[in-house]
């Protein structure tokens, strides 16, 4: 029968605790949200939800067609230009989301014949680029600027690095400046999706790329997404103009795609605008990380020191990671839940985002919740040099 294995899977997929399931959320939900990536508060912010909305009144509701056609308005080129002089790139290029900005960095710029080194704790939308991409792709250890300088020595001709700036699961940070080093003593170019990375890191938010030195660079491409710390939603690639040009002609997710919806742009540029007037929000959102992750590992939680505003903490097992979750819902805080097979380590864990609009009482209830409702005791906390 025509999708008959699909029913197999399902059960295989129930037995192990691993379905996912659509929770529709309602527009005044009384939880307390540590699940979504609005790090910086800002996707229901006046101003965010006014940028969107008049954008929409004077642009419509989509953008028409791909932005070669008729999906080039002047929104787009107000939010690349400001995109790229608040983030220190000399120029940038939207497309609908951050995993189409991905796939188009990584496929345009590891041509046939070239070689992408790729970080073992990368996120799903550099893995797929990789996947799509001419080059040959060589996995090298997390976070190790030895293992892509070793790949990148074994390899004659064009190759580039490509890495998250700081990682999904955990949340903890690349050690870009070492990579740079590393892909410059071999001519090659260094992709790097700031996703948890813009609006949190760096100078008021100019992201991680700022932060170490590397905005501006002409070996440095970054990816970014709106849909986080923007609070709206699409992608986008900063880095040197010859790039991006190339981009405009070679990248297939932003040829064959449908512009970004002039609502995400002008949410995203009202965001942009808000941010730079208040840099604040951005140190906020580090300092509520921190405080999570040692009033968690005081209790004796296992969880990673966050290098931005991504707090993990492991659990047990799938199921039990999934218990935890409910438990802490049931009790009125959200939080994500990663698991096999979204982990790369095969370890479960409660995902928690450390906005920058949370109040102090907020993070109290929250650690309090995560506490009464975790499913075991007695576990050293982790703490990274
Ligand atoms: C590291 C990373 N890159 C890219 C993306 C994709 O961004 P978008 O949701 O805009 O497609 C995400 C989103 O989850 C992410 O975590």
């Amino acid at each position: 029968m025509a999708f008959g294995w699909i029913d197999e899977q399902a059960h295989t997929r129930r037995r192990a605790g691993l379905v996912r399931t659509l929770r529709p959320r309602p527009a005044d939900s009384p939880l307390l949200d540590l699940a979504s990536n609005d790090y910086l508060g800002l996707a229901r912010h006046p101003e965010i939800t006014e940028g969107a909305a008049e954008a929409a009144r004077t642009w419509g509701g989509g953008a028409t067609g791909s932005r070669l056609v008729t999906g080039t308005t002047e929104l787009h080129g107000e939010l690349e230009r400001e995109l790229a002089d608040f983030c220190g790139f000399e120029a940038a290029l939207v497309f609908s989301s951050g995993y189409a900005a991905n796939l188009a960095a990584v496929t345009a710029l590891a041509p046939h014949g070239s070689l992408i080194v790729s970080d073992a704790g990368n996120h799903a939308w550099l893995i797929d680029g990789c996947r799509l991409a001419r080059g040959t792709t060589q996995v090298v250890a997390h976070a190790d600027p030895d293992a892509v300088r070793k790949a990148l020595g074994t390899h004659e001709g064009q190759a580039v690095a490509v890495s998250d700036t700081v990682f999904s699961v955990d949340g903890d940070a690349a050690p870009l400046a070492d990579l740079a080093e590393a892909c410059r003593q071999y001519g090659a170019g260094l992709v790097i999706d700031d996703a948890h990375g813009l609006g949190v890191l760096g100078d008021g938010g100019r992201g991680a790329p700022w932060a170490a030195g590397l905005a501006g660079a002409p070996d440095v491409v970054v990816t970014v997404t709106l849909s986080k710390s923007l609070g709206s939603q699409g992608g986008a690639v900063l880095g040197p103009a010859r790039v991006i040009d190339h981009l405009i002609n070679a990248a297939r997710t932003f040829i064959f795609d449908t512009g970004l919806a002039p609502a995400a742009a002008g949410a995203a540029l009202a965001a942009l605008r808000l941010l730079r007037r208040e840099p604040e929000r951005a140190a906020r959102a580090r300092t509520v990380a921190k405080e999570l992750h040692t009033r968690l590992t005081a209790e004796g939680h296992e969880a990673v020191r966050p290098d931005a505003a991504v707090v993990s903490v492991r659990a047990p097992s799938p199921e039990q990671a999934v218990r935890w979750a409910a438990d802490c819902r049931a009790a009125g805080l959200a939080v994500g839940c990663f698991r096999p097979p979204s982990v790369p380590d095969g370890i479960s864990r409660l995902r928690l985002t450390a906005r920058a609009d949370l109040t102090d009482g907020q993070i109290d209830r929250a650690v309090r919740v995560i506490g009464e409702t975790r499913p075991y005791v007695g576990v050293t906390a982790v703490h990274r040099t």
